[in-house]
Order: C-alpha cells, then sequence, then structure tokens
C-alpha cells in the first residue's frame, strides 16, 4: 500500500490543500502553529477513524464552517489498484457526525472503515510518557492496540464509563436502598470483569509480544547494558504464561467482591485495567527514576521501532509512519540512530519539524520537503 496524496477542505486552520506524499519522506516544516500536526492528526484519522488529540469533532472543523474533508489516495502495488479513503465531519443543528466513504461509497460502520491504512504514531508527548503518570502509559499502551484492534476502542469507552458507573453507586447512601445497591454493583462488576478481561488480555499479548522487538531495538539505539525490561504491570498477577480471558475475569470478579467493603469506604473501583500500568524498568528500578532523560527517551523510542517493525512483519508491508517534531526532542546522536533505523526499517514516513536542519536523512534518500505557513503548504 502506497499513499500518495492526502487532500484536506476546512479542516483546523487549513482551508484547502493538497499534499503530494512521498514514496518514502515527506518532511512537513513551518513555525509553531503553522499547522504541522493538523495534518498528521488528518492522516491518522482516516487511518483509525478518530484524532489523537480531541474526541470533540467539532474543533476538527474550521473555525466559521460546518464541514470539513480529508482524503487519502493510496495505489495497492499487488491489485495494481487506487483507492480513495475519505473522512467528512460535518455539524448540523443537533450533532457533528463523521462519516467514512470508500471510492465515493460511503461506510456505514466505523469498524469496517478504519484500519484500511495502517500508521504508527509517534510524538513528543510519547517521548516525555516515562516520567508521565500510569494513564499516559496506559494510553500509550492502548495506542498500540487501537492501530490494530477497533472493538478495543468500544470496550476502553465502555470500561471507563461502567467505572464511573459503579463509583457513582459506590459514593450513594446505601441505607433503606442498600439491597437494591448491592444489586448494582454486582451487575456493575460483572460488566467491570468481562470488559476488564478482555482489556488485560489485549494489553498483556501486546507487551509481550513487543517485548523482544524493544530489547533489540534498544541495543541497537542505546548499546548494551542498563539490563531494560518492559512489563504490563497488573493487579492480576498469575504465574508464567499468559492466562485464558475466563480465568481473568473470574479473577477480576473475585477481587471486586473482596474490596467491594474498601471500594464503598473509599467511593472508587481499586481492581482492574485502570489500576495497571506500562512498565520500563532498567537494573530492575523503574525507569523514571533511574535512567536519564536521553536513555529514557531510548526506551521509548525502541518501543516503537518494535512496534513499527511488528506491525510490518504481521501485515507485510511498513505501515506509514507519522513523526510529529519527534527530531527536536532527541540529541544528535540519538537523531541520526533513529534516522538510520527508519531508513532501513520504515517504509513511507511523514516527518514534522520547526527546521528542515533537524531531519538528516540518509544521502539519496527519497524525500520531499514541504513547508507550512498558517494553514498553507507550499512545496
Ligand atoms: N478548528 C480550528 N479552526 C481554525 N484553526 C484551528 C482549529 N483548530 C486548531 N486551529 C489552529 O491550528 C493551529 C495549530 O496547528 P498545529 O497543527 O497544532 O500547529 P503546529 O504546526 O505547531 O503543529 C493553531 O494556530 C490553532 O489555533
Ligand atoms: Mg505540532
Amino acid at each position: 500500500m502506497e499513499l500518495r496524496e492526502l487532500k484536506l477542505a476546512q479542516y483546523r486552520n487549513i482551508a484547502e490543500a493538497t499534499l503530494p506524499l512521498d514514496v518514502r519522506f515527506t518532511v512537513i516544516w513551518g513555525e509553531n502553529g503553522a499547522g504541522k500536526t493538523n495534518l498528521i492528526e488528518a492522516i491518522y484519522l482516516i487511518s483509525t477513524f478518530r484524532s489523537f488529540r480531541t474526541n470533540d469533532q467539532r474543533v476538527l472543523l474550521r473555525a466559521g464552517h460546518r464541514e470539513a474533508l480529508t482524503s487519502l489516495t493510496a495505489f495497492d502495488p499487488s491489485l495494481g489498484l487506487s483507492s480513495t479513503f475519505e473522512v467528512r465531519i460535518a455539524q448540523n443543528d443537533r450533532s457533528t457526525r463523521k462519516t467514512g466513504s470508500v471510492d465515493g461509497k460511503r461506510v456505514a460502520a466505523a469498524k469496517d472503515f478504519y484500519g484500511r491504512v495502517r500508521a504508527i504514531l509517534f510524538t513528543p508527548e510519547d517521548l516525555g510518557m516515562l516520567r508521565g503518570s500510569p494513564s499516559g502509559r496506559r494510553q500509550f499502551l492502548d495506542r498500540v492496540i487501537f492501530a490494530q484492534d477497533r472493538a478495543h476502542i468500544g470496550d476502553i469507552q465502555d470500561y471507563e464509563k461502567t467505572v464511573r458507573s459503579r463509583n457513582k453507586i459506590l459514593k450513594s447512601e446505601g441505607g433503606a436502598g442498600a439491597a437494591q445497591q448491592a444489586a448494582l454493583l454486582d451487575s456493575y462488576d460483572e460488566g467491570i470483569s468481562a470488559l476488564g478481561a478482555r482489556i488485560w488480555c489485549r494489553r498483556a499479548a501486546v507487551v509481550d509480544a513487543i517485548r523482544p522487538g524493544f530489547l533489540r531495538a534498544f541495543e541497537e539505539i542505546h548499546g548494551p547494558g542498563l539490563a531494560p525490561a518492559l512489563d504490563y504491570a497488573s493487579g492480576v498477577q498469575l504465574g508464567e504464561g499468559l492466562p485464558a480471558r475466563a480465568e481473568v475475569q473470574r479473577l477480576y470478579l473475585e477481587q471486586l467482591q473482596a474490596k467491594r467493603g474498601q471500594d464503598l469506604a473509599r467511593g472508587a473501583t481499586s481492581v482492574g485495567p485502570h489500576r495497571d500500568d506500562l512498565q520500563f524498568t532498567v537494573f530492575q528500578s523503574p525507569a523514571a527514576d533511574f535512567a536519564s532523560q536521553g536513555q529514557a527517551r531510548a526506551l521509548v523510542l525502541a518501543f516503537k521501532i518494535a512496534e513499527l517493525r511488528l506491525t510490518r512483519a504481521r501485515i507485510g508491508y511498513a505501515p506509514i509512519l507519522l513523526l510529529d517534531d519527534v527530531s527536536s526532542e532527541l540529541d544528535p546522536s540519538r537523531n541520526a540512530k533513529l534516522f538510520d533505523m527508519l531508513w532501513a526499517d520504515a517504509g513511507q514516513c511523514v516527518l514534522t519539524t520547526t527546521s528542515p536542519d533537524f531531519i538528516r536523512l540518509a544521502e539519496g534518500a527519497s524525500r520531499r520537503t514541504v513547508e507550512v505557513v498558517g494553514g498553507s503548504l507550499s512545496t
């Protein structure tokens, strides 16, 4: 799959734009606020049918406009065919809706649109995630899964809603309604354990799948030493190997019931994957405390490289890599390593930067450089 052209109309700060994509590297540069991330976001939107920056679709509409269009033309060399994938965002008096279409034909279900263009996103927030909160790391991990399994998005949303509802009931006065409260909690416990087990299994499986590639990529970037490790840290502790989903579900239910008294006292749910963490360690200590900033960034970089290689091995071609302003955050030697690895491992890559000087691609690398000024492109 080769992506050829992105077209936008009334999207964010971009009135109208056509961005031809290089077969390898498309470098988008411009000042802060020019619209670079908006271009990356539009490609991601077509790939995953959601933004990575907002859940509010209205903000994707250019101010003062009620309809935005984003479309991406792709060529499939194995079929010798081009297709156009389009996402339209339209606002009427009551709501704002997103619709996907392929070659002009509307695709009714989001799940049937999603994932036709495979993309991997890497942002400066990802680089800082090791020092951030567990919830940032869970989101980072969930985004890896979103890129390959649409069902995960719905499960996460349903799960979060169920935990909020359960917390509301936990905080409500039992009193005369104690029996009703207990019955409601029973039903939320069922929901949380079923959804929680699905989430747990996907997260644990993706961490297991990425780990070998992560260790290898880290050694390539950083060299030997540091004894890095990557784990999905969870309240669900079992012996060797990944447990079956039914087993995780049973454990969650058991723990939810055992901790109900405590949860009632705290007014919060203490069991479930919303308590988990993606744990990076070096020499058995949390990387956030132990690793230097450069090492922490190398750990995240290694994770993304491993994700890219794993996805490529699974789908049979390299997904498009979206690198938003990452180079400005890395020191020169890590930047050089990153670009060596991109050259070797990535297929198409769209990079943004405030200065093209940060992007030191190999001599002879096929590239197209595009400047963005106030939402307008010039090549
Ligand atoms: N819905 C919108 N309508 C008009 N402008 C918008 C909208 N959403 C964001 N912007 C503008 O887009 C610009 C940010 O673009 P962004 O792609 O994040 O910049 P950068 O080039 O720094 O990555 C800002 O100037 C912001 O005000
Ligand atoms: Mg930006």
